[in-house]
């Protein structure tokens, strides 16, 4: 079994890296399938929901050559058959976008329902409420959904909910739809503007992206292109958070600043300093932070994903501060493990009341998901001695390197395997 372990104390200096954005790269390589040529994509994340979900396509019939660490080129035109199948998809969240891109192109989909981080109930009924009013029908027959249309055509789309997946799909299966659809209500988060940025070079014809009200205006063909995926905006906040809970100074390197206002808002409040360059962010802890309450919303609000890396930090903040999940409705599983260390959280729903005690000890904890795992790094960055994190497959999924990354600003982990009672390290 493979853990990550942490000699809690060291205060972190130096600068580190931020790859590509996940969220945006599990949307923009399934949209590659619209495509009637290659693509090559740069700055990606080298991390498993990434390499899953280009195994898929892979699998599918597409041609994947890996350029460098960082650079794919697709050629998706060897796919014939539109269909994901359980095996392929199961782990991973992102290969609902499958059904769009798939439904875009072929005008039929058939793709296992999707996996990913467990944090309460997952419905698609918003993506699928889409796809209908473009033309499609749907139904579920042996754990796939199977949707077709004789033809897609542009019609204006109300999303009952905010939703990044849904907003996605239909961008994805309208951007060949015959005339306009509209969006509204549609999410408007950074990676929502990379895919829409990546279909236009493409040849496509989106616009609005970013406002809540998305125009897209359907084209016969898309071709290939090179693009370059943004930095990822959860990944720098986590590294934020890491200085802010375990002390230090640090530069944060490829990133978007205005990608990071709503978490550097809050660091702010509870008396980090941050500063901000063009492509870069400067944060340097001294002292105990102030407690301060966060609530989860849609960009440009706090997001949800950057919950537990904030609810670790305040676990040790000067007084008492209510996280408030407004996003998910099952996203505190973590807290149990931040209580092993010595947390005093208590949850009730969607709030968690988290009183700031002295220090936390380490102590063995699990990663219950992806950014619970970065939680649970964080929490034992700043902890007194060490922490032993299991399940760390699930922060793999998200985050590149990072145990090396930790490393390289002065953190004490590494990463070790333990086989039958013996242990090595890497
Ligand atoms: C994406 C992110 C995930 C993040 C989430 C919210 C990716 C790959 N994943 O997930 O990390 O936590 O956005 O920022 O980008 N909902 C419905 N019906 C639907 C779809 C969603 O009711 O058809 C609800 C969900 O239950 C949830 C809310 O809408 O309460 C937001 O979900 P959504 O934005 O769709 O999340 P994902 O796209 O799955």
């Amino acid at each position: 079994m493979e853990k990550i372990v942490v000699n809690g104390g060291n205060k972190l200096h130096g600068s580190v890296k931020i790859s590509g954005a996940k969220n945006a790269a599990v949307a923009i390589i399934p949209a590659v399938v619209l495509s009637d040529g290659v693509c090559r994509i740069e700055n990606i994340p080298n991390i498993q929901d990434v390499n899953l979900i280009a195994e898929i396509l892979h699998k599918m019939g597409a041609k994947i050559s890996r350029i460098n660490k960082t650079t794919l080129e697709i050629d998706p035109r060897g796919i014939r058959e539109p269909v994901a199948a359980y095996d392929l998809v199961r782990h991973m969240r992102a290969s609902s976008y499958l059904m769009g891109a798939l439904l875009g192109k072929f005008l039929r989909a058939e793709v296992a329902l999707p996996g990913g981080c467990d944090f309460g109930v997952r419905p698609v009924d918003q993506h699928l409420k889409g796809f209908g009013i473009l033309g499609a029908t749907h139904n579920v027959e042996g754990g796939m959904i199977k949707i077709k249309a004789d033809r897609l055509v542009g019609n204006h789309i109300y999303l009952d909910v905010v939703s990044v997946g849904a907003t996605v799909n239909v961008m994805l299966a309208a951007v060949k739809a015959e005339g306009r659809t509209t969006i509204e209500n549609a999410a408007k988060e950074p990676h929502i503007v990379d895919l829409a940025n990546f279909l236009n070079s493409m040849g496509a014809d989106v616009r609005g992206a970013g406002t809540d009200v998305i125009k897209i205006n359907g084209v016969k063909s898309l071709r290939g292109t090179t693009y370059s995926i943004i930095p990822d905006q959860i990944e720098a906040g986590t590294y934020m958070a890491a200085v802010a809970c375990a002390g230090g100074n640090v530069l944060i390197e490829n990133v978007i600043p205005k990608h990071l206002e709503s978490i550097t808002a809050k660091l702010r409040e509870m008396g980090v300093k941050i500063e901000e360059y063009d492509d870069s962010v400067r944060v340097i802890r001294e002292g105990r932070l102030r407690r301060c309450n966060v609530k989860t919303m849609p960009h440009p609000g706090f997001p949800t994903d950057m919950q537990p890396q904030i609810a670790a930090i305040l676990a040790t903040a000067d007084g008492t501060s209510i996280v408030n999940e407004a996003v998910w409705d099952n996203r505190f599983k973590y807290v149990e493990e931040l209580r092993r260390m010595g947390a005093v959280i208590s949850v009730d729903g969607k709030l968690a009341v988290i009183e700031g005690v002295d220090h936390l000890e380490g102590a063995p904890v699990k990663a219950t998901d992806l950014r619970a795992g970065a939680a649970m790094i964080i929490a034992a960055l700043g902890a007194k001695g060490t922490t032993r994190i299991e399940d760390i497959r699930h922060i793999e999924r998200g985050y590149e390197d990072v145990v090396e990354k930790f490393a390289s600003i002065g953190a004490d982990i590494k990463r070790v395997y333990t086989n039958d009672g013996a242990t090595r390290t890497a």
